[in-house]
């Protein structure tokens, strides 16, 4: 049986208890007032107003016109730089003049023909008014490409050295320009000589593997 302390200590908390539900209001009553009023609007539903349509329409349309102005056509060398630098070879390059790549090539020459082109006395024989560089084109080109030695008679004094071959050293536009500068040089007036020439006699003379003497040289046509 509960003893004495103990009935009266759950008297007292019965106590408490009642006069904690006294003191909490009412949910009901205290709510009656949210209740009553109207549910609380809500952004994000109301339609798009027609002015920002129109806008946003006259903004595309804008931007629309100004990319179709400004975009190059869409060309992949405006906008594609790997394009541009692919496109590059396509092109023909520029060519090379021939007097200018002719210059050039005439540095292989000076140290025996001299600058001037007059050659040096018994020694190399002038280019300067030379039977050979302003006779004909495929007798130079074949001299040039396979070199020269043996006696030989260049404006009327003899010689008798040895002429370099350049065919497996230039390219036959090399040769081609070389020949066309000095048959335009040192006073002589002799027409260009063409890439496509050096290229017959080098096809012409592929089997030859050594030197022209004087008389082979002035005996040589293309095409027999
Ligand atoms: C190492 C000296 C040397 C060099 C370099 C040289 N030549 Fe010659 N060349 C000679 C000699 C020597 C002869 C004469 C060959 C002979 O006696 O059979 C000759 C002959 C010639 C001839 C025919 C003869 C004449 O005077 O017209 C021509 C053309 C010629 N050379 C052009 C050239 C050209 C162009 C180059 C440069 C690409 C060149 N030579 C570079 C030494 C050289």
């Amino acid at each position: 049986m509960p003893d004495e302390k103990d009935t009266r200590r759950s008297g007292e908390f019965r106590l408490s208890l009642e006069a904690a539900e006294r003191k909490t209001p009412d949910v009901i009553p205290l709510h009656r007032a949210v209740m009553r009023e109207m549910a609380e609007p809500r952004d994000g539903l109301e339609p798009v107003p027609v002015w920002l349509i129109l806008g946003f329409l006259a903004l595309a349309g804008w931007a629309g016109f100004y990319i179709a102005m400004n975009s190059g056509g869409f060309a992949p060398d405006q906008y594609n730089e790997r394009a541009l630098f692919a496109a590059k070879p396509a092109e023909s390059p520029k060519p090379v003049d021939p007097m200018v790549l002719g210059r050039r090539t005439f540095s292989n020459c000076v140290t025996c023909h001299q600058q001037n082109g007059e050659g040096v006395e018994g020694a190399f024989p002038p280019l300067a008014g030379s039977e050979f560089v302003n006779g004909p084109p495929e007798q130079l080109a074949a001299l040039l490409l396979h070199g020269m030695n043996g006696p030989l008679r260049v404006k009327g004094a003899t010689y008798n050295g040895e002429m370099p071959e350049w065919g497996s050293k230039l390219k036959d536009e090399q040769i081609a320009a070389v020949l066309t500068f000095i048959r335009a040089s040192f006073g002589n007036n002799a027409p260009p000589v063409s890439p496509g020439l050096v290229r017959q006699v080098r096809e012409a003379t592929a089997s030859r593997n050594r030197p022209w003497t004087e008389a082979e040289l002035k005996q040589f046509r293309l095409g027999g």
